[in-house]
């Protein structure tokens, strides 16, 4: 089933796809600057917290799902010094900025390669990659079925996936606090910000209609991940999910 990302409902695939192309190729260049506003400045924390969650080794080749200006595989390759890291992304002006950034030196030495790739239908084969991670990702797709299909494909048996995404809080005052900062500041505050107010109406939305922590847990068991455990941050404002294919 295909869903429109912006309200969880079902609708043709190239709907949200054409969207999420058009807002990030947009904003390629200020995506850094989109991204702190976007989760409040917080998202420093929160992927040095995905960085501890992952179960990433030194002779690892690494997949980045979503990747776009390289946040995570820079991170990854800092934090855990892989062997290889593959940072793909579906809009190429998001890896554009990557690439500058690696040619800058911030991967510290660990060997990158970027590609454009659409999560849904990856072009690697099947158990290729140790390990897999992904941040803001999953719910900019509207089949995340297929999606989180394809990365159990890649993955080595007894490979992890890495998954950091807003998510639910499960405090009512603090889930009802935060869904008017969502509603109401986020659009005019971001809008103020990055001058594209359209990219935080969606940003608001597509995480109204995302699944809560349970879930995103559910969808990855359908897709036959095991042992699915996740971590929430400010409160469940975000969570960090590490999912694992199975050793057999
Ligand atoms: C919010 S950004 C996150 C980028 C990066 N992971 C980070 O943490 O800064 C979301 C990214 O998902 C990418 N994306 C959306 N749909 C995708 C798909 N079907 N396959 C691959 N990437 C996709 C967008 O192009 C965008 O770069």
């Amino acid at each position: 089933m295909s869903i429109d990302t912006a309200t969880g409902k079902e609708a043709p695939a190239d709907l949200s796809s054409a969207r999420v192309k058009e807002i990030f190729s947009a904003i390629a260049k200020k995506y850094e600057r989109f991204n702190a506003v976007s989760s409040f400045g917080a998202y420093k924390a929160w992927l040095a917290g995905m960085m501890r969650q992952a179960p990433i080794g030194p002779d690892d080749d690494v997949l980045d799902i979503a990747g776009g200006t390289g946040d995570v595989a820079f991170s990854v390759a800092r934090a855990k010094r892989p062997a290889h890291i593959q940072c793909t992304d579906l809009v190429s002006e998001m890896l554009d900025v990557a690439r500058m950034h690696y040619a800058d030196g911030k991967a510290c030495g660990v060997p990158v390669d970027f590609e454009v790739v659409d999560a849904q239908d990856i072009p690697y084969a099947d158990k290729s990659y140790d390990a897999i991670t992904m941040a803001y990702g999953i719910r900019n797709m509207p089949e995340r079925d297929r999606a989180l299909g394809e990365m159990f494909r890649v993955l080595k048996p007894g490979g992890s996936l890495v998954c950091l995404e807003f998510s639910t809080p499960p405090n009512a005052v603090w889930r009802a606090l935060y869904g008017f900062y969502l509603k109401h500041l986020i659009p005019f505050w971001g809008g103020l910000i990055t001058g594209d107010r359209e990219g935080f109406v969606y940003l608001a939305r597509s995480i109204k209609a995302f699944p809560d922590q349970q879930g995103l847990a559910a969808m990855m068991e359908k897709a036959g991940f095991e042992d699915v455990i996740w971590k929430n941050y400010t409160g469940g404002i975000a969570a960090v999910h590490v999912a694992r294919k199975p050793a057999r």
